[in-house]
């Protein structure tokens, strides 16, 4: 049997109940498969690693890492360390140096939750946001001089390369091609920073021309809030910077229900380095602890590893259990406007996924190709 090393990493408030529902459900799914096993590996780092070693991670947290074949992570913040010091010293410490440069963001309307876009129909809402996730607003370049001094200065600096652009920009358009509507948004805000922008458009322009079955546009970051709030329909395939695709991100997850269910890969898509799994909400230790963090965020990130561990089948029928679940209010948790807990939910998924098992039910494939041929 097929046999996957898994690296989880919950880390800090709600990480680590999330990841703990999120590798029952993925174990059940193995079972329910057949086909593999997950073999998982806990690591303790985080906040509370943090404040006893002065490090996020170990040193060497990286090599220990490198020999899985994926990173499943839970959340990082804790409301008495600063949040560059737990995002720095650990997401961003795995993503830049395993070169995941893709980081995608899918989102939909599930039937049974409710946008709070008034006249939105499920349908409308189904969008992939690829983001640049190695260096734009988030390179890391950047100083402070004259600390504490009337002159003080703080820099934070964005760096566009043509290579980073042009892979990421190739990555979006392998995406876009893959679905079925072919269709790819552009963002960008090159009317006012005139340097790595301008240079962002003019490559997207270049690598269009590979792709010639694409339909694409460009959009305005700023305009792009009112298009996916007033035509959400008119957008599928999203493809936008570090900074621009974060925020772009909490909207589209926002417009979809709730931050609860959005998933994220972050993807080496070349494989030559592990991949990270990951809700996109954070620790939220507003209810750390209270056994009520929405889990289905991590479920889906779930679903993308098995993707990416090309384990399609299993993400198929991982994907139907969580509409399945998603389908029935008595499933939803307060996030959602309902009482259901993190228990509850995991059960359902565990109960929809053995269901279809027993059954044998055809599947539908909503999972978008996280890694186009030739990616
Ligand atoms: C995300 C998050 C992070 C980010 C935070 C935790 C720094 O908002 O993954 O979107 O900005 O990258
Ligand atoms: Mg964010």
């Amino acid at each position: 049997m097929k046999t996957y090393k898994i690296a989880a990493i919950p880390a800090d408030g709600i990480g680590i109940e999330v990841i703990a529902a999120g590798l029952a459900v993925l174990d059940a799914c193995a079972a329910d498969d057949g086909g593999f096993r997950l073999d998982t590996t806990h690591f303790d780092w985080g906040s509370d690693y943090y404040k006893k070693h002065g490090a996020m991670m170990p040193a060497n947290g990286c090599d220990q890492l490198r020999s899985f074949d994926a990173i499943y992570f839970g959340a990082v913040g804790a409301p008495d360390v600063p949040d560059h010091i737990t995002l720095w010293g650990l997401r961003l410490a795995i993503c830049q140096p395993f070169d995941q440069y893709a980081n995608v963001r899918p989102t939909r309307i599930f039937p049974g939750i409710k946008s709070p876009l008034r006249d939105v129909a499920d349908r409308d809402l189904d969008w992939v946001i690829v983001r640049e996730n190695s260096e734009g607003e988030y390179a890391g370049q950047g100083g402070r001089s004259h600390r504490g001094l009337p002159e003080e200065v703080g820099t934070e600096v964005s760096i566009f390369t043509r290579a980073g652009v042009t892979r990421i920009m190739r990555y979006a358009f392998r995406l876009a091609q893959a679905r079925p509507r072919k269709l790819l948004t552009v963002v960008t805000k090159s009317n006012a920073q005139r340097h790595g922008m301008v240079m962002w458009d003019e490559i997207a322009a270049e690598v269009a021309r590979e792709f010639p079955d694409v339909t694409w546009d460009k959009m305005l970051v700023d305009a792009m809030t009112a298009r996916m709030i007033l035509k959400p329909a008119t957008l599928d395939t999203v493809v936008a910077t570090n900074l621009h695709a974060d925020i772009l991100s909490d909207l589209a997850a926002a417009l979809a229900g709730s931050l609860g269910i959005a998933p994220t890969a972050n993807l080496n898509p070349e494989h030559k380095f592990p991949s990270m799994f990951e809700p996109i909400h954070g620790s939220a230790f507003d209810i750390t602890g209270k056994g009520i963090a929405n889990p289905i965020g991590t479920f889906w990130s779930g679903v993308m590893m098995l993707e990416h561990l090309g384990e399609k089948r299993a993400a198929d029928r991982l994907m139907s259990a969580i509409e399945t679940t998603l389908a029935d209010p008595a499933n939803h948790g307060p996030d959602l406007g309902g009482k259901a807990n993190t228990r509850q939910v995991t059960d359902a998924v565990k109960a929809a996924l053995q269901a279809s098992a027993r059954a044998s039910l055809p599947v539908r494939a909503q999972v978008p190709e996280l890694v186009p041929a030739g990616a």
